[in-house]
């Protein structure tokens, strides 16, 4: 883990009073409470990325330099909070081992070779990311009425789409000189929408069931309606007009086209995130 101490944290984890948590009323939305350990799992496997990005982006010392001090150290705290939250409300589920397991096959999944072909196109693709934490974040909020799980999820959707508008910076300076056409940066776009549900969330969601759930560990079955329950939770809350409007922004599409393509691609949109 990269040193957090150089960069002013914009909010921490240990500065919220846990014990303001309703943990009665945490605990009744078991849903919501499988898919915030995932992400929290996700969240926390960012540094083996991270590595990877900002290989990939080593004589950039602006890129690099705000990968490794201040984007990774908040994506490490997004995953320390929501553990810090669910160890209060579920303190018999055992988090470590549950993630360990995950890691140790999504660890698997992260190399240089998935990476876009070139820098302005990565860029593309995790401003895909962004959008989806971010839309994610905001469904959860929207779907919890319990005052510190809102107030954290505020926090980190807040960071998510600073996150963005920095990853959207650099395509753009790297857009200057590789001069990728709308075809190119729509197919980054669209293969990084296509993988964001099948990998990442399916091995963690299983993760989190195999720890809270081990006697159903090997019903297939039973851990496929669970996951489709646990994502059409976020489905129902989805923001689609904010996911679109993210997602569009690299195209830099004319004014007059958008209100056009804006519908369709919010449904398609609500289709492909969480289905
Ligand atoms: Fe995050
Ligand atoms: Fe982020």
């Amino acid at each position: 883990m990269k040193d957090e101490s150089t960069h002013v944290m914009p909010w921490r984890i240990e500065d919220i009073d846990l014990t303001r948590v309703e943990r009665q009323r945490a605990a009744t939305n078991e849903d919501l409470l499988l898919l915030l350990c995932a992400a929290s799992f996700i969240e926390s496997g960012t540094d083996l990325y991270t590595s990877n990005l900002s290989k990939f982006f080593n004589d950039d010392p602006e890129v690099s330099s705000w990968l490794n001090h201040e984007w990774e150290p908040e994506e490490m705290q997004h995953g320390r909070a929501l553990k810090t939250y669910i160890n209060y409300v579920w303190p018999e589920f055992d988090w470590d081992t549950a993630f360990a397991n995950f890691f140790d096959e999504y660890s698997k999944t992260c190399d240089v070779e998935g990476f876009e072909k070139t820098r302005a196109l990565e860029m593309v693709a995790r401003c895909v990311v962004e959008t989806g934490t971010a839309t994610l974040y905001r469904a959860i909020n929207e779907c919890s009425d319990e005052p510190v799980l809102k107030e954290i999820t505020d926090n980190i959707r807040t960071d998510e789409v600073r996150h963005y508008k920095h990853f959207f910076k650099y395509f753009k300076k790297y857009n200057k000189i590789e001069g990728n056409g709308r075809l190119a940066v729509l197919g980054a776009l669209m293969r990084r929408v296509m993988e964001i549900k099948n990998e990442d969330s399916e091995i963690a969601l299983r993760h989190v069931f195999a720890i809270r759930y081990p006697e159903r560990k090997d019903d297939f079955a039973y851990n496929r309606n669970l996951s489709a329950r646990v994502n059409s939770l976020v489905r129902r809350n989805l923001s689609a007009d904010l996911c679109v409007k993210m997602l569009l922004k690299p195209l830099d599409l004319p004014a007059r086209i958008q209100p056009g393509i804006h519908y369709p691609l919010a449904k398609i949109t609500q289709h492909v995130f969480f289905r």
